[in-house]
């Protein structure tokens, strides 16, 4: 079964926030999740002790270097969905978590700076794909945006679709019950009204819609078929 990576080098992206919604979503929607937290700042194990994991999901911390690919590889073939939580840099871990997901996501704010910077994890890819000798499905989904798209956001968003990336949409927008997951632990459903509370379980839905889309178009295609 899927594993997803969040992964960028640039720290603060919102990578972590991303993990946690993704995962409590897909749970929400029935799937089985397993989380990695493979950062040493912990944040899903944070998350994780904040409040009542939700049901159908599990979370390993402190995984390590040495034990990542052994711990994909014993959880994807149950049935889960893993998704992998990793530290703000390009590590070997980070390369090693990446050469065994169906899908690396690549969380970013909508700047120059962060698109920059977050730019680099498809060199990284990259140097995975031509280790393995396949491709890694990439996306970037835009967070932390407002409702209203700045031209520096708007000027990202055609710079990188015009070089062939897959954006996400919706983007993850700024809201209240998102950095509050980390504040209440749980998941959308479970925690106290905060801001427009239905507006951020429609987007984190529709977000993670449109990344089970992305995997089950990835399951459907013939192995080997690939360009
Ligand atoms: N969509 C969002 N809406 C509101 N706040 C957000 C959102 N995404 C992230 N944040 C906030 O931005 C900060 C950084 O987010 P997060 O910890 O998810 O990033 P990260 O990429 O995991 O960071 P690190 O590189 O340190 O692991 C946190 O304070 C988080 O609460
Ligand atoms: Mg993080």
């Amino acid at each position: 079964m899927p594993t997803i990576a969040i992964a960028s080098p640039k720290g603060g992206s919102g990578k972590s926030t991303t993990a946690v919604i993704l995962g409590t979503e897909l749970a929400h929607a029935g799937a089985h999740v397993t989380m990695l937290d493979c950062d040493p700042n912990r944040s899903l194990s944070l998350w994780a002790s904040r409040g009542e994991i939700p049901e159908r999901i599990k979370v390993l911390s402190d995984i390590s270097e040495s034990e990542i690919i052994k711990t994909i590889k014993n959880h994807d073939q149950d049935g889960e969905i893993v998704i992998v939580d990793l530290e703000g840099v390009a590590t070997r871990l980070m390369s090693r978590a990446i050469s065994q997901a169906d899908l690396v996501i690549t969380p970013m704010r909508a700047t120059t700076l962060d698109a920059t910077v977050g730019a680099r994890t498809l060199h990284l890819i990259q140097e995975e794909e031509e280790a393995l000798g396949r491709p890694i499905p990439f996306a970037i989904v835009f967070t932390m945006t407002k409702a209203i798209r700045s031209k520096q956001h708007s000027g990202i968003d055609s710079s990188l679709r015009g070089q062939g990336v897959d954006i996400i949409q919706p983007d993850l927008m700024e809201r209240t019950a998102f950095s509050s997951l980390f504040e209440f632990g749980g998941d959308l459903y479970s925690m106290p009204a905060q801001g427009n509370a239905k507006a951020a379980q429609d987007n984190a839905s529709h977000f993670a819609q449109a990344v089970l889309k992305r995997l089950l178009d990835e399951l459907s295609e013939p192995q080997g078929d690939q360009a």
